[in-house]
């Protein structure tokens, strides 16, 4: 929860406010699990940051606001590495708040896409951009042991997703719990965990990489999962745009294996969590707010038959989800 007080001190002590100058708050967008505040002063434009102990959805839902350090961590190995996020200001780490640069007329992701705009090339870019950060993090012990969220990935991402929907289908539920095992045991880079288009912010540089407080060292199978399963969901909500998002998403896989490495296995257990996030995304503690009920018993079957039967491929997964569309 953010100290305003401590706050104020910190930006004067830090030298990026004056001593009177007047420091004006403007709460984001977002906010599920954090307090964001955007910070116009005269010596530049910043981000606050600071984590939330009780996550606002409906579900009673807590994890550690250590997460706040997690994120300020991942920032600063981002740009070790040459993956793009705003740079970090400072952290304040007993506060849980950190202060970034705030990156200006920069629509997120999930925005352009809901209003039809769809480019296939930033998606591409996209997952060179997480391929990247999956290959430059592959088999590093440094970053493995900075990065020892396992805790907090089991807390943020596999309980309430994939286990909570394992409560809830009883007849998939060891199926369920053997993708979260294998996803536990796949652990072999630096992953987002939090690979969404509401992270990602459209610049004419290409993407910029937002809200990394799930950050851990896991597996890469996750982040390309986790971000396949809004595109599909958007051609759910969106059938006007469905085929640009589903050649967005066949564009963002191809192009994180091609720098992440083609790994069959990992290809695998890609579709596996596509097709368990999938169901997570309607059945979990996190829904997509953007289905509507046809949509989304439309979403949970095609889940279901994909765990019962896994497609051959990725592509195949992805290409699959254009049929369906046209079909229904
Ligand atoms: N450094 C930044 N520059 C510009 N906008 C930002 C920045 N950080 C966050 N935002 C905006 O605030 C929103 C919420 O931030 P985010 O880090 O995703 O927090 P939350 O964990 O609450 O989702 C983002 O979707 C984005 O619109
Ligand atoms: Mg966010």
């Amino acid at each position: 929860m953010l100290d305003r007080p401590r706050l104020e001190a910190a930006l004067r002590t830090q030298g990026l406010a004056s001593p009177d100058e007047e420091i004006v708050l403007e709460p984001l967008a977002g906010g599920v699990s954090c307090d964001v505040f955007r910070v116009a002063l005269d010596s530049g434009d910043y981000c606050v940051k600071c984590a939330l102990p009780k996550l606002r959805v409906e579900a009673d839902w807590f994890a550690s606001p250590r997460r706040a350090h997690v994120e300020a961590q991942w920032i600063d190995t981002a740009a070790r590495i040459g993956v793009p996020a705003p740079a970090l200001v400072f952290e304040d780490r007993e506060a849980n708040c950190f202060v970034m640069r705030f990156v200006a007329d920069a629509p997120v992701w999930k925005a352009e896409l809901m209003a039809g705009r769809v480019d296939p090339g930033f998606a591409e870019a996209l997952g060179r951009v997480l391929g990247r950060m999956h290959a430059e993090t592959a088999g590093d012990l440094a970053i493995a042991s900075r990065f020892a969220n396992a805790d907090l990935f089991e807390d943020l991402r596999i309980a309430p997703f994939i286990l909570y929907c394992a409560d809830r289908h009883p007849a998939h539920a060891d199926r369920l719990r053997a993708i979260a095992d294998l996803t536990r045991q796949s652990a072999g880079a630096l992953i987002h965990g939090d690979f969404s288009p509401k992270n990602i912010l459209v610049t004419d540089e290409g993407p910029v990489i937002l809200d990394a407080e799930c950050a851990t060292w896991g597996d890469p199978a996750f982040d390309a999962a986790f971000c396949l399963t809004h595109l599909l969901l958007k051609a759910r909500a969106r059938p006007d745009s469905a085929t640009d998002l589903v050649a967005a998403a066949r564009r963002f896989a191809s192009g994180h294996a091609a720098v992440a490495g083609d790994d069959p296995a990992r290809e695998a257990r890609t579709v596996d969590l596509v097709s368990a996030l999938l169901l997570a995304r309607v059945d979990g503690k996190s829904p997509a707010e953007y289905l509507n009920e046809p949509a989304r018993a439309d979403v949970r079957a095609a889940a279901l038959a994909m765990l019962d039967a896994p497609p051959a491929s990725l592509d195949a997964q992805l290409a699959a989800w254009t049929i369906t569309e046209e079909t229904a």
